[in-house]
């Protein structure tokens, strides 16, 4: 396709969809029981107004941020997401390839459908990495994946993923999971499955063994359901010296709890998993007003970054006025894949700057670290 010709994500969620199999498409949109959470997750940014501020000069427009200490162009990240190629045989390697040509951040899956040296190999200088990791019941296995990673210095952090110690009811991935050729990337996959701690491999968790319930409870066979604030940072810490970043956290609670781990805990990620874990759980921006109401002081501590429904640049700038310092898109990424392969993660990427650049211009804001709540009216998303 035309990419130019393609002006916002939704219009690139609808290529995409027409280009990638029914099984890839099945795994990407699905989310839990209802998509309540889902469609959440899209529609509170709508409700949240903006306040521009006029005789302001903005016509210089400064995108740039630092995340947890490393400078980056973009406050936009890319998530991470299981299984790109089957979206794209470009892959995890054109996200970061798209990523680099923006000096945006990637955090790739555990479950990645490609070796995670294949996927940071061509980066660019200073490129930014972290890997999640979805701790394993087999904790050997874990700890040799992260063996593996601590010789990559371009990863700068471990994203561990808490939402999903099991993964939510998904229907669309449940009734696709008959859905012939099962994955473009089978061979790669499964051979990751039994020879996880050799370079040539995927460090994934997909077991083809595993049919019933489509991709997702395929790739969740494994995981494990017993971490702990006790336990879990603890045997963290022996297996890796790089910063944990927490992800899929959804109250005020929690993420207090998270910033008690400062400095080892470097940032929480609000997340409800792009609505795939508990449905009606809910979108970042109830959780960042809790925070705000709730724990101010864990802004200080560590950064929040929030991920879900971001389609547009006015989101972003209202995330980050909320006080969130990066912000995630998952689906968006893999939907760029399938559009135009990394081209089009780089089309999904233009459009969300150039997005958000005009939203902070006639906003009057230069800089991103200038925005803040003075900028939007969050009434009709209070509750209490
Ligand atoms: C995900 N997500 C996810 N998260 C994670 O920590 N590890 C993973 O492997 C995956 N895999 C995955 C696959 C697919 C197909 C999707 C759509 C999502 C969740 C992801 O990181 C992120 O939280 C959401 O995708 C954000 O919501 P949006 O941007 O998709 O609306």
């Amino acid at each position: 396709p035309d990419l130019e010709s393609l002006l916002n994500v939704d219009e690139i969620e609808e290529v995409a969809t027409k280009q990638i199999s029914r099984k890839a498409w099945a795994y990407y949109y699905s989310a839990a029981d209802d998509l309540a959470s889902k469609s959440f997750n899209n529609t509170v940014y709508r409700q949240i107004l903006l306040r521009p501020r006029v005789f302001v000069d903005c016509t210089a427009c400064d995108t740039s941020t630092t995340l947890v200490g490393h400078k980056v162009s973009l406050p936009i990240y890319v998530s991470p997401a299981a299984m790109a190629r089957l979206a794209h045989p470009d892959g995890e390697h054109g996200i970061a390839q798209a990523c680099g040509l923006f000096g945006a951040m990637q955090l790739i899956s555990n479950n990645a459908s490609m070796t995670v040296e294949q996927i940071v190999a061509d980066a660019q200088p200073g490129q930014l990495f972290g890997w999640q990791l979805y701790v394993q019941n087999d904790r050997a296995k874990s700890e040799g994946q992260l063996a593996r990673i601590k010789k990559l210095d371009t990863i700068k952090f471990i994203c561990l993923t808490l939402d999903a110690p099991v993964p939510g009811k998904r229907e669309e991935d449940e009734r696709s999971k008959n859905i012939g050729a099962v994955l473009p990337v089978k061979s790669a996959v499964q051979g990751g499955e039994s020879t996880s701690q050799t370079s040539s491999s995927p460090q994934t968790n997909f077991n083809p063994e595993i049919k019933p319930g489509g991709i997702g409870q395929s790739l969740f066979a494994g995981t494990a359901a017993d971490l702990t604030w006790k336990t879990t940072l603890t045997w963290l810490a022996k297996h890796t010296n790089l910063p944990i970043v927490l992800k899929g956290l959804q109250t005020h609670e929690d993420a207090y709890l998270a910033s008690l781990h400062a400095p080892q805990v470097k940032a929480i990620i609000l997340s409800n998993h792009g609505g795939r874990a508990l449905d009606t759980a809910p979108p970042a921006v109830y959780t960042l007003l809790e925070i705000r109401k709730y724990c101010p002081e864990v802004f200080n501590r560590i950064e929040v970054w929030v991920d879900g429904g971001i389609k547009r640049g006015t989101d972003v700038v209202k995330a980050l006025c909320l006080g969130a310092r990066g912000v995630g898109i998952g689906r968006p990424a893999l939907f760029g894949l399938g559009a135009g392969g990394k081209e089009g993660v780089a089309r999904v990427l233009e459009i969300l700057k150039a997005e958000t650049e005009t939203c902070m211009r006639l906003l009057g804001v230069a800089k991103v670290e200038d925005l803040g709540m003075q900028y939007i009216n969050t009434r009709s998303v209070e509750r209490d």
